[in-house]
């Protein structure tokens, strides 16, 4: 099974953005994951193209780009040259999913779609044939640093079921109070993608974390 660790950029030390991409890139950790809110679909404001761009120019690691903004359809083409590799929005922010895919797709990055935790996880199922990753949400958007949502592993299992019963090849990607705790349980319950923001980069030694939750 693929089992990948995405920790996310927001928690690093914005001050020396260069050195946390170092970090990573030194890493097991297999992709990078950055988070874009814009103060309107979520409360908080964290950053936008140029931060993304400067990034790029220091990581090797495949950038997961999760969109928590409004219109997100009229931002791919610059997401995409700015540099992301995999492109997530929310489906709560647009009003026709399969053509915000298509869109994505035809930049020639990959696609993924995401929920907060209040939205029924049934919404994808038209969805995960067409998508690359499925992201669900384990705290609600627009903060690193949350408490991670126990009523989440039934939402696992229920997209797992779907993705199952409609045959599907996405990943299943979680995001918000992933740690060295409950990362074994995860990935046991099906999880290909665990974020991590404030457990990786707040860790002491932040590669032993990435290691352990690999391989715990
Ligand atoms: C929350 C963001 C998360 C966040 C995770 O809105 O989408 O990616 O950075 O942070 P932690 O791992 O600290 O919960
Ligand atoms: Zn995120």
């Amino acid at each position: 099974m693929t089992k990948i660790i995405s920790p996310s950029i927001l928690a690093a030390d914005f001050g020396n953005l260069q050195a946390a991409c170092e970090m990573i890139n030194g890493s097991e950790a297999q992709w990078l994951h950055i988070d874009i809110m814009d103060g309107s679909f979520v409360p908080n404001i964290s950053f936008g193209f140029p931060v993304l761009e400067a990034v790029k120019k220091h990581s090797t690691k495949p950038l997961d780009v999760h969109l928590m903004i409004v219109n997100p359809e009229k931002y791919i083409s610059r997401f995409a040259k700015a540099g992301a590799d995999i492109l997530t929005f929310h489906y709560e922010t647009v009003e026709n999913p399969l053509s915000v895919i298509e869109l994505i797709r035809a930049e020639g990055i990959k696609v993924g779609i995401t929920i907060n935790p209040d939205v029924p996880v049934s919404v994808l199922e038209p969805f995960v044939d067409k998508v690359d990753l499925v992201l669900l949400m384990t705290v609600f958007a627009g903060y690193g640093g949350q408490k991670f949502m126990d009523n989440s592993y039934d939402r696992i299992a229920e997209l797992k079921e779907i993705i199952e019963r409609k045959k599907a090849h996405c990943l299943i990607e979680v995001d918000g109070g992933v740690n060295e705790d409950n990362a074994s349980i995860l990935f046991e319950s099906g999880v290909n993608v665990l974020v991590a923001g404030s457990a990786v980069f707040g860790a002491p030694d932040p590669l032993k974390t990435i290691h352990n939750m690999l391989n715990t």
